[in-house]
């Protein structure tokens, strides 16, 4: 029987453990479109970020209340750099912002933030104010709230297999042990599950450099909402969309 999602929301008493059966354990989403939905209303770009930062809050809310396990979010990727520089300054101030306001909610919910991405290139002030967070939500054993931050997978993948030569060419590691696991495990996200759904919203139709091996098996929801007017709706149709799916991994249902 597929989870009676929208109801779930209705109803305060609903079993979670049940609910929770079909639910996707990780979400991963590209929070797109806020310039155009900035430009429509003949704002300034930033006004987009900001209306961002305001649904990723709602989204986390209501993530968290379904019991999702974690919640990847691409927050700057590693192109994003070629932005104006006033943009590129608004952006990296928005974590700062962000947990300034809302962290105290994020402990009391048991939610853990992690980070990933390079964040030797990220200003102190983004690299100081997300480390505080991780370090505050260690112990927490809720959803994982996780930033991907100066973020891109193609460089993700190039500091993995670095590594896996390093340890080769040391003798910890011997090249014919190599697997897909080994892979896995020498990527930022090697302490979680695999994205099941991957969201993207504002009418584009890529992966943008986002999770590339992680992504492989995972099932994608595409809509042409602007990020910033994301809501619960839009997240209950994504996740009934999934549970509709026949994931079957390369095999066949007998
Ligand atoms: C892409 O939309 C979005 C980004 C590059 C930034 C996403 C950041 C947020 C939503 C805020 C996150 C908040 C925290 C706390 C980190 P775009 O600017 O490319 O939109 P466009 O394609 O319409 O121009």
């Amino acid at each position: 029987m597929r989870l009676p999602l929208r109801d779930y929301f209705r109803k305060k008493n609903t079993d979670k453990s049940t609910a929770s059966d079909q639910l996707p354990r990780h979400i991963a989403i590209v929070m797109d479109g806020n310039g155009r939905w900035a430009k429509q209303r003949g704002l300034p770009r930033t006004a987009g970020h900001h209306a961002g930062m305001v649904a990723l809050r709602r989204t986390i809310r209501y993530a968290d209340e379904l019991g999702i396990q974690v919640l990847t979010v691409y927050a700057f990727s590693t192109e994003n750099w070629k932005r104006p520089r006033l943009e590129v300054d608004f952006l990296m101030r928005l974590p700062s912002e962000f947990l300034k306001t809302d962290l105290a909610e994020l402990k009391e919910k048991n939610v853990r933030v992690t980070v990933i991405g390079d964040r030797e290139g990220l200003p102190h002030h983004t690299r100081d104010s997300v480390h505080k967070a991780e370090q505050e939500t260690a112990g927490n054993t809720g959803m994982v709230l996780n930033f991907a931050l100066n973020y891109g997978s193609r460089a993700e993948l190039l500091h993995a297999i670095r590594n896996i030569v390093e340890k080769v060419s040391s003798g910890s590691l011997d090249s014919g042990d190599i697997d897909e696991t080994t892979i896995s495990n020498h990527l930022f996200t090697a302490s979680l599950p695999d994205p099941d759904l991957l969201i993207r919203p504002s009418g584009e139709y890529r992966l943008s450099n986002f999770l590339l091996w992680q992504l492989a098996y995972a099932e994608l929801w595409f809509s042409d909402v602007y990020w910033p007017d994301f809501d619960k709706v839009h997240l209950l149709e994504a996740i009934e969309a999934y549970q509709r799916r026949d994931r079957r991994y390369g095999g066949i249902k007998l």
